[in-house]
């Protein structure tokens, strides 16, 4: 028994959507006259959960409020190219765009650059967790509501690991062990952990959180760059050493081509003791929560082994939209209590409402959602700029040298990446 989803489950069928629209359509849309007819075009990434959610959300919407059909484009997966992609769309007038669902570093630059519209004073954001609302907020204004928001998980082989590692140095121990003796149950591990260390966004978040697993720090709160500090060198140290080839191979080797999707196959096939990858990893690897074929482990998730990067989604309306409030109220319907919870239960998307997590049947099912809140609520954020795009690629490029030379940071680091915060190469 689900409790609340009995609630959801009857969104989905026919008879009770008609049901609903016969008794909260009418008022609804009585109650809202001031909204601005026509189609609502969402511009937003590839749908990385489960089943399509966001899409069943918007046909929910659709038949609540038929003079404001919504429909989602989709493009590219990965974060860079959507940004590009997003950018462009929004540098050419922003045709056909009412809604933009924006990575949670791209507030800054699409706020300033006058690509989305402030919400008006008087929103009503309660009941949101504060860290994702945070980040829809910038210099003084809110910008959108938070879609969903992502923390990075530990993943491990609970056959193989008895105790989640609390730090790097405990993981390598860890990994050591079990890859010195045959897996008692399920395939033998070839290497201890992935992440994402493709040169993408993915590197940047996995680097970032090697660096403050260390104890170091990139820009501080003043927007400073700190990184050539003993700690910040000893998290890339890691990373090289890590990947170094050897037996044990702490790192996948591979890792340094894979992406979220990548990952979650290599440790779903039983390559890895450990992997770290955001929460739609659960839905995509659990039978019992709608995996299309049951992973080859069993595992559980626990917090990363140092702070995680705080990420997600929110959804914030065009500059150019010509239905503005009715691209506003389409936003507050998609980050309502009823979408997070479906968001999250069907779709493994980390919701941006406490209430969620504190649902009873939901912490019952899914065993990790209290440390997935715990994980949310002690992430970091990445550095706050208008340039973000440009400094997490000088970043990524610092990176790349400092793996290729057994992790020293060059020499140039801190003024690169000081210039790349202001937005140039
Ligand atoms: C996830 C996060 C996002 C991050 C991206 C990196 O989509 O939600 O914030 O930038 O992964 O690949």
């Amino acid at each position: 028994m689900r409790g609340r989803i009995g609630l959801l489950t009857g969104f989905v069928a026919g008879a009770a959507v008609a049901a609903l629209v016969a008794v909260y359509a009418v008022p609804l849309l009585d109650r809202d006259p001031g909204l601005e007819r026509g189609d609502l075009v969402i511009l937003s990434g590839r749908d990385d959960g489960d089943g399509n959610q966001r899409q069943a959300l918007v046909d929910q919407w659709n038949t609540l409020h038929p003079d404001n059909p919504a429909r989602i484009e989709e493009i590219a997966a990965d974060a860079d190219a959507q940004h590009s992609e997003m950018v462009a769309r929004a540098q050419s007038g922003g045709a056909g765009v009412d809604i933009f669902n924006l990575d949670v570093t791209w507030t800054a630059e699409f706020a300033s650059s006058d690509y989305i519209r402030a919400l008006p004073d008087g929103q009503d954001v309660a009941g949101f967790l504060p860290a994702p609302l945070a980040t829809c907020r910038y210099q003084g204004k809110l910008w959108g509501l938070p879609f969903n928001t992502d923390a990075g998980l530990l993943y491990y082989r609970t056959k193989l690991v008895t105790t989640a590692p609390a730090n790097w140095s405990q993981l390598v121990t860890t990994v050591q062990d079990v890859l010195a003796r045959p897996a008692a149950v399920g395939p033998q591990p070839v290497a201890g952990w992935a992440g994402q260390l493709r040169d993408y966004e993915g590197l940047t978040v996995n680097a970032l959180e090697a660096i403050w697993g260390a104890g170091g720090e990139v820009v501080d709160g003043r927007g400073e760059v700190v990184i050539d500090t003993p700690e910040a060198q000893a998290g890339l140290t890691r990373l090289a050493e890590g990947l170094r080839p050897g037996a044990p191979q702490v790192i996948l080797p591979d890792a340094v081509r894979f992406d979220e999707t990548a990952t979650t196959q290599a440790f779903g096939g039983g390559k890895l003791v450990f992997m770290r990858n955001w929460p739609v990893a659960h839905r995509a690897l659990d039978p019992a929560d709608g995996a299309d074929s049951a992973p080859a482990v069993e595992f559980g998730v626990a917090k990363l082994p140092g702070p995680s990067v705080l990420g997600g989604q929110n959804l914030a309306v065009a500059t150019q939209s010509r239905r503005p409030r009715a691209a506003r109220a389409l936003i507050e319907f998609l980050t309502g209590e009823r979408s997070q919870q479906l968001l999250f239960e069907r779709g493994g998307f980390a919701a941006t409402r406490e209430i969620v997590y504190r649902d009873a049947a939901v912490v019952k099912r899914y065993r990790y959602a209290p440390t997935l809140l715990d994980a949310i609520r002690s992430a970091h954020s990445r550095p706050v700029t208008a340039h973000y795009a440009q400094f997490s690629e000088t970043f990524r490029q610092i990176v790349l040298e400092a793996l290729g030379d057994g992790g020293r940071l060059p020499a140039d680091a801190r003024p690169r990446l000081q210039r790349a915060l202001q937005g140039y190469k």
